[in-house]
């Protein structure tokens, strides 16, 4: 490939021409091809070894551009008001909107989102197209939040625009609204209490009761290579440890946050469990993060993380 990190208007004229492209936004950096075409798209299951059977988040520029491929409720638009954000509505699609059954993996509905980084949203309204995109790492592996992860996960094989690392470090939250329920699919960069201060209604979460689900929520997923242990106060022979707050470890050791700000920490997250992999340890001991506001997102990663692995 020619060079690599790409320009804007290299990207732009990749992605209308039906390639693929990372870019970044405020959560993590997504790999992204025109939502419309399924060749395009084809692309990115190919690239990622994604299943089939696992819908794309698609990428709107605004609002109107959202309203255009899925169907809001009165309910619904008052969540998407919370726009831009690190916020993915599950909702009915508009068969009419031209959006490839790839993106959707056959179901209904879509999931829509209009990113907050405005690099992103600049990039949408420039191709035209809504833009699939899951993250850009290869399927089952951390989330990347620099261009150099990108490049490093599949090997420079891929065009990333970069914009920098990403300000939030993880992903969307995952919202259904169904009828006159909320349901939070996946726990993420927007936390649930914001939503239900916007809105003044509970948000139940999926699996608590709730029936819908996210095809891909896998128990194992953002894996590291190496094991990683949680809630640890201290290190075993042959770990690294990974600290938050005043559980620092080692000393030399990283520390997700050493202010113990939450915000911080899930920034630092995949970034920081990404280097303790390319430092090769075969085991990370994960110091205890509090389950509060963006501590609920960081704990389910980290579970995930350290779940026996699916194998995809
Ligand atoms: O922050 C993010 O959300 C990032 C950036 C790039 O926007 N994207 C991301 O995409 O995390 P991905 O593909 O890694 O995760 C999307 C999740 C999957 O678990 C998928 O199953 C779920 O969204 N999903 C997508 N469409 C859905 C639908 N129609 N119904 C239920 N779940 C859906
Ligand atoms: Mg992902």
């Amino acid at each position: 490939m020619a060079a690599n990190p790409v320009s804007f208007e290299e990207a732009v004229a990749l992605l209308k021409a039906g390639e693929i492209c990372a870019f970044p936004t405020e959560t993590v950096y997504g790999l992204g091809a025109d939502a419309t075409n399924s060749g395009a798209v084809l692309k990115i299951y190919e690239t990622k070894k994604r299943p089939r059977f696992n819908p794309l988040i698609a990428h709107c520029a605004d609002f109107g551009m959202a309203r255009s491929i899925a169907v809001f409720s009165p309910l619904a638009e008052k969540v998407a008001a919370l726009w831009p954000g690190a916020l993915t509505l599950v909702l009915p699609l508009r068969p009419e909107a031209g959006i490839s059954d790839l993106v959707t993996a056959g179901l209904g509905t879509i999931g829509v989102r209009v990113p907050d980084l405005s690099l992103a949203r600049d990039l949408i309204a420039a191709v035209s197209k809504p833009l699939a995109a899951p993250s850009a790492n290869p399927s089952g592996r951390l989330s990347p939040t620099t261009a150099a992860m990108v490049r490093a996960a599949f090997h420079d094989c891929v065009p990333v625009l970069d914009g920098g690392a990403c300000e939030k470090g993880v992903e969307s939250t995952i919202l259904a609204v169904d009828g006159n329920k909320i349901v939070q699919l996946r726990a993420g960069a927007l936390p649930r209490s914001v939503v239900e201060a916007a809105t003044g209604m509970p948000v139940e979460v999926a699996g608590e009761g709730a029936e819908v689900l996210a095809p891909g929520m896998l128990k194992s997923h953002y894996a590291p290579r190496a094991h990683l242990r949680l809630n640890a106060e201290s290190v075993e022979p042959g770990e690294a440890y990974l600290g938050f707050g005043r559980h620092e470890g080692p000393s030399g050791a990283l520390n997700l946050s050493p202010a113990g700000d939450l915000d911080e920490a899930a920034r630092n997250l995949f970034a920081m469990l990404a280097l303790l992999d390319e430092k090769g340890a075969t085991g990370i001991a994960v110091a205890p993060v509090p389950d509060e506001g963006l501590g609920e997102a960081i704990n389910d990663r980290l579970q995930r993380a350290a779940a026996p692995r699916d194998g995809n």
